[in-house]
């Protein structure tokens, strides 16, 4: 955890923002897997995590702002759990931790809260991403669990996206811890990058180093030859000397930051030149999309110039025709880049992602497009110092929507299908960074993993 003065300073933040009513913070509970007693790895809420830093499950935070009183409401340890988990504090050190100064049982939090509500006090709380949680505050509002989660406080919503998505020094420092195990996993998945090796041995070896160094994974690793698919789950696959190994992948510090890394690497240490041009179109979208950021870009914009370098690329391959900037106006790019430039990334990897994306990517000066492949971005808006966030474009053919669109010649005036086709079984390149907003302009975060075609290929025949 931070030092308490942290958690104390965020929550006077947040207080500002409100004159009255009750700021409510549902932590995490337990997860089960097949059974009660066999759990997933405990995750806190980030929220939780953010104002009220305690990694333990069963809590819940609740500023009073009428009162200006804060409490940590939870459960004693029992002798019993000692007898299972070891001594455990008391509820009021662990409030005295994150400088809390009333804690009170979680059994007294519906007569609590009830008090509250007769005295005619909102209660304002988050969006519910966990069924459970639906039902637990439906219990304790007397509310409809289908209906509860419509309830949540856009002005707590608001508040807190604003407060999150700004981040302090010792937060960049955890990314950065962050991505210091990425860059060990990343090279890693390099040096293993050989023919007879399996996706599943770099899955596994990449989620040891990150549960040895951090606090695991910061979401399942996509270590995939089909790297078309843009979240491929499947790791069964083993490696063949010219393929391309799509390797997307992130930790969490000790703190619960997130790093967000892909490299694409070709299996065995040499790109092929056909490999290699796309690669390059990639790689140059990229760092020509990190230049571009500042405070008071609009992302959308830093998007749209990446998609433009693609188009470009594309068509002095053949692949696409016309003018690049009316290729992107049309759409005809997401074809082969469908999905958005980045996202914000923090306590999430998709950070606030749970508090819904029209307010962490989207304002009133920036609404979200329907077009295919534009309409899946998730940070549009102006850029903010302090603002994190990833840097992804890709180049992938996915026959499914190769077949759909030329079944339907779609914006055949921009996509040369006939040699869309010759690279049918290409797979998918896609080059990601963790990006910091500074007050002039930007920072790429954490050490430098190979990227350029060089780099990469040295990475794969080193011996580490
Ligand atoms: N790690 C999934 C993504 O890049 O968004
Ligand atoms: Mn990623
Ligand atoms: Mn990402």
């Amino acid at each position: 955890m931070f030092e308490r003065q942290i958690y104390i300073n965020r929550r006077e933040e947040l207080k500002k923002k409100f004159k009255s009513g009750l700021l409510l913070f549902l932590g995490n509970d337990e997860a089960p897997i097949n059974y009660a007693g066999n759990t997933y790895n405990f995750r806190q809420d980030s929220s939780f995590l953010y104002y009220f830093g305690l990694p333990i499950p069963n809590l819940a935070g609740i500023i009073d702002i009428d009162e200006n009183k804060e409490y940590l409401f939870g459960y004693e340890f029992t002798l019993e759990d000692i007898v299972w988990m070891g001594p455990q504090p008391k509820l009021a050190e662990l409030a005295e931790r994150v400088g809390v100064a009333n804690s009170e049982s979680i059994n007294n939090l519906k007569k609590f809260l009830k008090g509250k509500i007769s005295k005619g006090v909102k209660v304002h709380f988050l969006p519910l991403y966990r069924a459970e949680h639906n039902l637990k505050l439906a219990s304790l509002l007397d509310d409809d669990p289908f209906k509860i989660n419509k309830k949540a406080s856009k002005k707590l919503i608001e508040a807190v996206v604003e407060q999150r998505s700004v981040k302090s020094s010792e937060e960049i420092a955890e990314i950065e811890y962050a991505l210091e195990i990425a860059y060990q996993m990343h090279t890693t998945a390099m040096r293993m990058a050989k023919p007879g090796i399996t996706e599943n041995d770099i899955y596994a070896a990449l989620n040891g180093i990150a549960f040895s160094l951090g606090n695991g994974v910061s979401f399942h690793p996509i270590i995939s030859v089909n790297g078309q698919t843009l979240h491929n789950h499947f790791h069964g696959n083993q490696l063949k000397e010219g393929q391309l190994l799509v390797c997307d992948a992130g930790a969490e510090s000790l703190e619960f930051y997130a790093s967000d890394i892909t490299r694409t690497i070709p299996v065995g240490g040499k790109f092929s030149q056909r490999q290699k041009d796309i690669y390059e179109i990639v790689l140059t979208a990229q760092k020509n999309a990190i230049n571009m950021i500042k405070p008071g870009v609009k992302h959308v914009d830093v998007h749209l110039t990446a998609a433009k370098i693609i188009a470009a690329g594309l068509i002095q391959l053949g692949i696409m025709k016309g003018n690049p900037g009316e290729a992107v106006k049309a759409g005809a790019h997401a074809l082969f880049f469908p999905h958005g430039l980045g996202h914000m990334m923090g306590l999430d990897v998709h950070d606030m992602e749970g508090l819904g994306e029209q307010y962490v990517g989207y304002d009133d000066k920036t609404k979200r497009s329907d077009q295919f492949g534009l309409a899946y971005l998730r940070l549009a808006k102006e850029l903010k110092p302090g603002f994190v966030f990833t840097c992804e474009p890709g180049i992938y053919f996915i026959p499914e929507l190769i077949d759909q669109w030329k079944a339907k010649k779609k914006l055949k005036n921009f996509i040369n299908y006939d040699k869309v086709e010759e690279y049918r079984n290409f797979g998918g390149i896609r080059i990601e960074d963790n990006i910091l907003v500074t007050e002039n302009g930007y920072k790429v975060l954490g050490r430098l993993i190979p990227k350029e075609v060089a780099d990469v290929e040295a990475a794969v025949n080193s011996q580490g």
